[in-house]
């Protein structure tokens, strides 16, 4: 199969992964619940993968890494347990349309049950979001900024540096789903201001389904949004509120994190290998599809993710032919339902090829081959 789905998780994973991942359930035990030495050693080996995320993503004695099952899960943390401290105040927050529901959920949630006023940001013609209307849209009561970093369906890279000065001056902490750009690009926490990183593991890291993480800025006070064993205070039935523990009530998927710490530092040991092959082979496509007749694109910048639809076919009608061709994409809305609004395609939905590390040119041509061919098409 020609797996162009890498947006939904990544098809390579560095065999290293595989090595530390088979090691660690081969001898499992459990990090931070046992005094015995291979308890021990598991929590050193996590330790060293939450400093080595850490210093990869640029953070220092400020930050803190939190283990999650995904992004998901990072991005409910961050804004549940940020926000958590503001209930019965007044609290707006400013979202862009490009917010994946890992994001939108947990705000319309708040707006559900606490009156969390929720201000969208929407983008331009060219899928720009304008720095300038976030800076509009921050006043007194503004408790934070989520910024999704690359669109999930389109590939728009957001202005963070920008953003993120602003964000800065007005003194509002700035969220950022970094679910699609982690491991395509690299992110500093400290220079672009973001107090909250939200990452997947099994996307750009290579890593396994089932990680991700939070980075955070710990002078932002964050509680807990799940509670339970910690391995720490246990005499206390109340959470602990020191992190990393604090967040992370249960047992860690320690085979995950210790892969993940191989395959994030196999990402980055490649990354502009990576990137240029991404940029490459998402320029090729672009170009491709723009060749092809009735096709709408609506991607225009390299970032390894094109969303496209063709003729009067549904998205799902044109990913069930692509299946049939061997070729896996995603359709639909891909959790985004926002800026399926802006585009209007909500309704019809996309087609979304997303492009990893192990993707050739051939790969590219295949699909708009396969494209190209509905045109000569029997009706
Ligand atoms: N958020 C993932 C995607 O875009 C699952 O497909």
């Amino acid at each position: 199969m020609i797996y162009l789905d890498n947006a939904a998780t990544s098809r390579f994973k560095p065999r290293r992964m595989f090595d530390e991942m088979f090691n660690q359930l081969a001898c499992s035990s459990n990090p931070g619940r046992g005094g015995h030495n291979d308890a021990i050693d598991t929590a050193i080996k996590i330790y060293d993968v939450r400093e080595l995320l850490k210093t990869l993503v640029g953070g220092d004695d400020n930050h803190e890494v939190i283990f999650t099952s995904g992004c998901t899960e990072a991005a409910n943390l961050a804004i549940l347990g940020y926000l958590a401290a503001y209930k019965g105040q007044r609290a707006e927050v400013i979202f862009t349309s490009y917010e994946h529901n890992s994001v939108a959920r947990p705000l319309w949630h708040l707006k559900e049950t606490s009156g969390v006023k929720l201000i969208e940001i929407k983008p331009d013609k060219d899928g720009r979001i304008s720095s300038v209307d976030i800076n509009d849209a921050i006043n007194e009561n503004t408790r934070l900024v989520c910024v999704n970093h690359i669109s999930n369906v389109t590939g728009h890279l957001a202005d963070l540096e920008e953003i993120g000065k602003i964000a800065a001056r007005r003194n509002v902490p700035l969220f950022v789903d970094g679910a699609q750009s982690l491991g395509h690009l690299s992110i500093n926490v400290k220079a672009l201001n973001i107090a909250f990183l939200a990452a997947a593991g099994h996307k750009g890291l290579h890593g396994s389904q089932g990680t991700g993480f939070l980075v955070y800025d710990k002078r932002y006070k964050l509680l807990p949004i799940r509670f339970g064993g910690t391995g720490s205070h246990s005499e206390s039935l109340i959470q602990p509120d020191l992190p990393p523990d604090a967040f992370e009530a249960g047992t860690l998927n320690s085979a995950g994190i210790i892969g993940l710490g191989a395959s994030a530092d196999w990402t980055y040991k490649n990354l502009s290998k990576i990137a240029l092959n991404s940029r490459y082979l998402t320029s090729e496509l672009i170009y491709g599809l723009k060749q092809i007749k009735n096709v709408r694109l609506y991607s225009s910048q390299n970032n390894g993710v094109v969303s496209f639809n063709f003729g009067d076919y549904s998205s799902t009608d044109i990913g069930d032919y692509l299946n049939e061709n061997d070729i896996a994409v995603r359709c639909g809305l891909h959790c985004a339902p926002l800026i399926h609004r802006q585009l209007g395609t909500l309704e019809s939905g996309t087609v979304r090829a997303s492009i990893g590390y192990n993707n050739t040119i051939s790969d590219i041509r295949a699909l708009l081959n396969a494209i190209d061919k509905l045109n000569y098409r029997k009706p």
